[in-house]
């Protein structure tokens, strides 16, 4: 395909360089250079046509890889192709949703698990790693666009939330709210809303939304950010929060996290 894309320009060249020289054996070079002009416009058009038909094919070829490879672990809402509920665990580790998160941050985190500064970043298992490779083996669509079609595609799908297990008002509960609401003054833990929004829908690119996650992915990631396990937050934000608090904070954030609309 990009050989196609590099040879169509060529030939298009060609043409052009063949079609000056008639119209300097005829007589009025001047109208037929107009036609020859034409001809080029209409052949870049037709050209840029193709292209983007070709582009559109790679790319629905690409999902169809993604529906054999990441709905087994990250379900999309469209409930004809995916699983009700994500698998049960091949990995160790709870999937996260992806449905509904930030582009940009979906696409962050496939680009660190190929390769952060060289090197393929494993966070708790390693199974992202090899996932994220697969991505890259079709070379007919560059691994930067796969990734971010990948990014995209699940950004647009609707999640399926998962629901808080602690009764409103419980102890647990309440310990979770304030954790996310305020955080906990007495040992400078700031509070989560600051960055993941109020209602946990994340904020820009960089922060994640964290609303309806499922609550046992949302703990593992705080034990990771806390162990040291995962190392790839911007300037340690997550690991300096998380180092801060005790597994049951922990736990009842990441429940109340779950909850959040
Ligand atoms: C065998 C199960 C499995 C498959 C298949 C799989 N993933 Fe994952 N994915 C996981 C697990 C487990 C994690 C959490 C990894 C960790 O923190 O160690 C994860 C994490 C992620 C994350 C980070 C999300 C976040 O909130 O930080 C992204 C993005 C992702 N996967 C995308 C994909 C894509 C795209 C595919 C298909 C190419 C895919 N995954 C296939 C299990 C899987
Ligand atoms: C100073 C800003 C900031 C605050 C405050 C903050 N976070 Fe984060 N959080 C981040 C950033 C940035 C990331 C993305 C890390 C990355 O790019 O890998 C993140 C990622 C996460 C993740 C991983 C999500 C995923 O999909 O893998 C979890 C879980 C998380 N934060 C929970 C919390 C909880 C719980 C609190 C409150 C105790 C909190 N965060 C407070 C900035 C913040």
């Amino acid at each position: 395909m990009i050989k196609r894309s590099l040879l169509l320009p060529l030939l298009l060249v060609i043409g052009g360089v063949q079609a000056q020289d008639q119209t300097s054996a005829t007589g009025n070079p001047g109208a037929e250079i107009v036609k020859v002009d034409e001809k080029a416009k209409a052949d870049e058009k037709a050209k840029a046509e193709a292209d983007e038909k070709e582009r559109a094919e790679a790319i629905k070829e690409a999902m169809n890889t993604l529906t054999t490879t990441c709905f087994g672990c990250h379900t999309g809402d469209d409930k004809t192709k995916v699983p009700e509920n994500p698998m049960p665990q091949q990995s160790p580790v709870q999937s996260p949703s992806l449905a509904g998160q930030h582009p940009e941050y979906i696409y962050k985190q496939l680009r660190d698990f190929v390769s952060k500064d060289g090197q393929p970043i494993a966070r708790i298992s390693a199974d992202m790693n090899t996932w994220g490779l697969t991505l890259l083996q079709d070379v007919a669509l560059e691994k930067d666009v796969r990734m971010k079609t990948v990014a995209e595609f699940y950004a647009k799908q609707k999640p399926q939330l998962a629901e808080s297990k602690n009764a409103k008002g419980s102890e647990a509960f309440m310990l979770g709210q304030k954790i996310w609401r305020a955080g906990l003054a007495s040992k400078g833990l700031p509070a989560c809303a600051a960055c993941h929004g109020p209602a946990g829908k994340g904020m820009a690119a960089q922060y994640p939304a964290l609303a309806g996650m499922f609550p046992d992915y949302t703990e593992a990631q705080m034990k990771a950010f806390r162990d040291n396990v995962r190392t790839n937050d911007p300037s340690k934000m997550m690991r300096d929060i998380a180092i801060k608090m005790t597994d049951p904070e922990i736990k009842a954030v990441a429940d109340y996290a779950a909850g959040l609309r």
